[in-house]
């Protein structure tokens, strides 16, 4: 698997998921850019990754994110062949109980920010034969009680990559991989408290058949691996599941 030369965007590239991906695609020989909120873990990465990365501290929800994002990654790689949309908000809650400004505030993170930034990119994705990778998740696929706000925008992110992947065939690949629990800092940001998170681990374990959690690094391969025209070129509009068969 090789994508010497491939310059890729990736939000929320410095944890998590996202660093698992963007390490996974630098190992790969693609440069990166880096986007994210804080700046802290984007300068770690780009002190030791070097020229290989360029980084964006930028909400990708705020207005113009996605113009300043492209132009970032097109004046320091020259090109922008592939977007990886990962940067993601994961607030838990039953629906009496949770705030309606919290469907806005996740719809535009995890929905309405990915289609600008493919909108975006798409002149530049266009011209290189490019590709989408979307990180969705298992939420959106599966039944999510006191997580219903979350699951339907994953949904949505499951129905834009498919509808997209026809709209844009055959110049642009869209895919989305839908991960089952990898251990992130996002386990520690669902608003759902230290028992009842402690809690979900155990419960995600217990219906996960691999019996543990996910590396990122499992992700980042995946994404490798779509990205890739001589593996996946055939593959347009996939919903895959990496998952420990917590989906089967
Ligand atoms: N962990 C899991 O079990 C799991 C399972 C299925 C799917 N996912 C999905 O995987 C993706 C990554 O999540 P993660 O688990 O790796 O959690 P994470 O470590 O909290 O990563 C989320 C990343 O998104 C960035 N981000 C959040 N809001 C942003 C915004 N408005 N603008 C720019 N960047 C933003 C964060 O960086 P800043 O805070 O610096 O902005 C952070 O780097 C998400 O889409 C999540 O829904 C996770």
């Amino acid at each position: 698997m090789t994508l010497a030369g491939k310059s890729v965007v990736v939000t929320g590239a410095a944890t998590g998921i996202g660093r698992g991906i963007t390490e996974s695609l630098l190992k790969s020989g693609a440069s990166v850019t880096a986007v994210g909120r804080n700046p802290e873990p984007l300068g770690e990465l780009a002190e030791r990754y070097g020229d290989a990365v360029t980084v964006v501290s930028q909400d990708v929800g705020a207005s113009g994110a996605a113009e300043r994002i492209v132009t970032a990654a097109t004046e320091s790689f020259g090109a922008l062949d592939a977007v990886v949309n990962n940067a993601g908000r994961a607030r838990f809650g039953r629906l009496e109980e949770t705030d309606p400004a919290e469907f806005d505030a996740m719809f535009a993170v995890n929905v309405a920010a990915p289609a600008q930034l493919i909108r975006h990119a798409l002149p530049q994705l266009r011209a290189r034969g490019g590709s989408v990778v979307n990180i969705s998740s298992v939420g959106g696929a599966l039944s999510m009680p006191g997580r219903s706000f979350y699951g339907a925008t994953k949904a949505a992110v499951n129905s834009l990559t498919r509808s997209l992947a026809r709209e844009l065939a055959p110049d642009v690949r869209v895919n989305a991989i839908l991960p089952g629990p990898v251990d992130t800092p996002m386990w520690n940001e669902t608003g759902l408290g230290e028992q009842a998170t402690q809690q979900m681990r155990l419960d995600l374990l217990a219906s996960t058949p691999m019996g543990r959690f996910g590396e990122a690094t499992e992700i980042g391969q995946w994404v490798c691996l779509l990205l890739d025209p001589q593996l996946s070129g055939w593959i347009t509009g996939a919903l895959i599941p990496v998952d420990g068969g917590r989906t089967a």
